[in-house]
């Protein structure tokens, strides 16, 4: 059943295999990358408990010798501190140039520890063994690696390709339904920037995927990867096509910062609600048919998902404290909002050329609902 996506970047392009039982396997995976057998493991506390015996005897397994470092769960756990306290640690561990270092754990410690490989004597190799959905789907392809600062989220990394990506899709059986549903906010979003087929594909399968079919999630991972390498070949640094990757992120980020990053609102869940809201917008401006957005809509709610901003808990700010949260994020280029719009489900572009006043009337209809 194991599936691969290769990530085609010339002398860097590395493999993304998929499938049920890689834990198992992973000695067999990564023996031949490694001069020495031996690894360097960073994962997040509850994925260590989950998950860090079977990685353990996957490696043993092949010959090869982990130590690992546990870090906290969440967010906050991609700061300047804890990357600190990684590089260090690895340098304890004397991971030379030629070392492996293995990111196992969801987005926060893949981004995590592929900045602190990226810089650690001046780049090392590493494996992602992302452990999310979002992970497997997105963040742990690609390359983008980095932490927050005070000044945000993601403003200080490097692009740093892995040399292999693990994707186990046993583990996603323990995540909680709620993780697994914002994952699936990311895949959703493939199908709407571009594939209408795939949108088609998940709005049949979906359901049964999310139940717990092995050969789905597979498929689902699968077609997603494929979307992303195919995007992040094109355009590896985001200089054009990769911010349609972004679709739904706009919003997103407002959202996530109107609700202060917090269990209110998971970053998958943004993302799907963000979707949402931007093919609205799309529609408004007439460039999508009037039933994309609500055929996008119907789909998040078949599968018990956030959808509307209704579906926030607590109180949000005005539409108008929602569009300048959206100009402090990181895709405005010289003061204009970039946003990632559709001419129809599948057909995403870029596009600054996005009316305020519109926004603000989308924003404002939805938040009637969610006072309403
Ligand atoms: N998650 C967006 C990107 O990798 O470009």
């Amino acid at each position: 059943m194991q599936q691969t996506v290769t990530v085609p970047l010339g002398a860097r392009s590395y493999e993304v295999r998929i499938g049920p039982g890689l834990l198992a396997r992973a000695g067999e995976e990564i023996a031949p990358l490694l001069t020495q057998k031996r690894v360097s493991v960073v994962a997040d506390v509850h994925v260590a408990k989950l998950h860090i015996e079977a990685l353990q005897q996957g490696l043993a397994a092949a010959g090869i010798e982990m130590s690992a470092y546990v870090l906290p769960r969440g967010e906050s756990t991609k700061s300047w501190d804890h990357l600190t306290e990684v590089v260090e640690w690895l340098l304890d561990q004397k991971v030379e140039r030629n070392g492996i270092v293995v990111a196992f754990g969801g987005g926060v410690i893949g981004d995590l520890v592929g900045f602190a490989a990226a810089i650690l004597r001046r780049g090392v190799r590493f494996v992602q063994i992302p452990t999310s959905l979002l992970a497997q789907v997105d963040s742990s392809v690609g390359g983008k690696t980095g932490i927050n600062t005070r000044h945000g989220k993601n403003l200080v990394g490097a692009f740093h390709q892995p040399s292999l990506v693990l994707a186990d899709t046993d583990v996603l059986g323990t995540l909680t339904e709620r993780d697994f549903l914002a994952g699936y906010g990311e895949v959703v979003k493939y199908g709407l920037l571009g594939s209408a087929a795939f949108f088609d594909w998940l709005e049949t399968n979906a359901p049964a995927m999310a139940a717990g079919d092995t050969a789905l999630r597979v498929e689902a991972v699968r077609q997603s990867v494929q979307m992303k390498a195919d995007i992040v070949a094109r355009d590896e640094t985001e200089q054009g096509d990769r911010a349609l990757l972004n679709l739904g992120h706009t919003f997103c980020h407002a959202l996530e910062a109107a609700t202060g990053y917090s269990d209110r609102l998971l970053h998958g869940e943004g993302v799907a609600i963000g979707c949402a809201l931007a093919f609205e917008l799309s529609s408004r401006m007439g460039l999508c048919p009037q039933e994309a957005p609500s055929r996008v809509r119907q789909h998040l709610r078949d599968m018990g998902m956030k959808t509307d901003l209704a579906d926030i808990p607590g109180d949000l700010p005005s539409a108008k404290a929602l569009l300048d949260l959206m100009g402090q994020d990181k895709k405005v280029v010289d003061g204009k909002l970039r946003f990632i719009l559709a001419r129809g489900i599948g057909e995403a572009f870029v596009t600054s050329d996005v009316p305020g006043d519109l926004v603000l009337g989308v924003l404002e209809d939805a938040l009637s609902q969610h006072r309403g």
